[in-house]
């Protein structure tokens, strides 16, 4: 016979149930933040970062868009420089985020890469990505592909933030956009 699990109240671990959940439910729209991977003064992934700001202010949420022009490669400046301090401050204040980048050379662009190699895992004992929900897109230059959001997911679990199933890859990006 095998043996029954110890029943006792007294041996149970005391997990406090409230403890799982935030003490409270938000009361301000859902803040994200929305990352692209291009420099290109007329960038699709740009044109659809800012679709998807649109969309996410329809729903409620209040989105800003953070601009990598000026930012530094990592370890190229310190972390003082104003562009990456605005980075931080934005990863810090987002609940969520969103990652666009274009496809080159079937990966995504350094652009994207260097934005996410600027936040750190621990930030003065805060986990500024830690739990945070990410959506993740790509823009393509000519057929679909999914190589780009595949890399950005294994960034995503990398950055212990909770990559949404949902994804947007756009073909032919240049054809999608006025
Ligand atoms: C060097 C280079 C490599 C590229 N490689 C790919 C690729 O592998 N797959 C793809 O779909 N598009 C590729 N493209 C096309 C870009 O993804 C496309 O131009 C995209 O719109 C660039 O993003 P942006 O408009 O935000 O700058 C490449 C473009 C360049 C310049």
């Amino acid at each position: 016979m095998t043996d029954l699990p110890n029943l006792n109240p007294a041996c149970a671990p005391s997990i406090d149930a409230d403890s799982l959940f935030p003490p409270k439910r938000s009361t301000h729209p859902p803040r994200i933040l929305l990352l692209y991977g291009s420099l290109r003064e007329r960038s699709f992934s740009r044109f659809a970062t800012e679709e998807a700001a649109r969309l996410l202010t329809a729903f409620g949420a209040e989105p800003r868009i953070f601009d990598p022009t000026s930012l530094p490669l990592p370890d190229a400046a310190s972390e003082d420089h104003p562009k990456v301090a605005e980075l931080r401050d934005l990863v810090t204040w987002s609940e969520g985020m969103v990652w666009c980048s274009p496809e080159r050379h079937g990966a995504m662009t350094g652009v994207m890469k260097a934005q996410i190699d600027w936040i750190p895992l621990s930030l003065g004992g805060v986990r500024p990505t830690q739990g945070k929900t990410l959506a993740v897109m790509q823009v393509c230059g000519v057929s679909q592909s999914f190589n780009t959001v595949n890399q950005l997911r294994i960034l995503g679990r990398w950055m212990r933030l909770l990559t949404i199933p949902n994804q947007s890859s756009v073909a032919k990006a240049w054809d999608e956009f006025d």
